[in-house]
């Protein structure tokens, strides 16, 4: 069987975030174990409107080439890290805009979700985005909360406590695991 694919969303898209340093540091991490492909979505790049497809992605009936291009992305992947802010209490609009496009590409594929902010580290974010992954028929596999108080962004790189280190590879863990299992499922 291939090595699984981890698709790693980089969920915030403005200038000056904190967002592309922790999932550069999350995709490192999981480039580095072997046992997983990894790819990199930046949301800043992908570069979605607002969601403008006539008719609804369980059709799958695309419109528009930049629709066509992100359900190659996810569709290749056999599982996923969302790395989302917290915004207002919730995740960012962006992520949602992203998963709203699609359908079929994301179901039956485990999950991760990587957040980060102050004090509360994002959890009103991931709590959030998790109802909403589930309810596409995605399977948790856990979750990394960062405080930025704790992990400081030093020239662009991460520095996390052993603690998040400790939860990103027991979610890495669960990932390789469930990945191929579910590669099946969808097979
Ligand atoms: C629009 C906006 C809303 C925010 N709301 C919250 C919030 O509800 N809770 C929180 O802990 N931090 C909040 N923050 C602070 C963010 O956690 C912090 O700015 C973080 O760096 C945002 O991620 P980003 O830099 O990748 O965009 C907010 C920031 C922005 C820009």
């Amino acid at each position: 069987m291939p090595t699984p694919r981890l698709l790693v969303v980089v969920g915030s898209t403005r200038p000056g975030r904190a967002g592309l340093a922790v999932a550069q540091w999350f995709r490192d991490v999981a480039y580095a174990r072997g046992d997983l492909e990894v790819e990199l979505a930046d949301l800043a790049e992908v570069a979605l409107p607002l969601l403008d497809e006539p008719r609804q992605a369980v059709e799958r009936r695309y419109a528009h080439d930049h629709t066509r291009r992100w359900s190659e992305v996810v569709g290749r992947a056999d599982a996923v890290a969302f790395v989302t802010p917290e915004y207002n209490h919730s995740y960012n609009a962006a992520t949602k805009n992203a998963i709203d496009y699609l359908y079929h590409e994301w179901r039956l594929k485990p999950f991760a979700v990587v957040s980060y902010g102050g004090q509360s580290r994002g959890l009103r974010a991931s709590v959030a985005l998790r109802t909403v992954l589930t309810g596409l028929a995605m399977t948790p596999a856990g979750d990394v909360a960062v405080s930025l108080a704790e992990c400081p962004i030093v020239d662009g790189v991460l520095e996390p406590t052993e603690a998040v280190a400790a939860a990103a590879t027991r979610v890495l863990d669960q990932l390789s695991v469930l990945a191929p299992l579910h590669r099946e499922l969808r097979d």
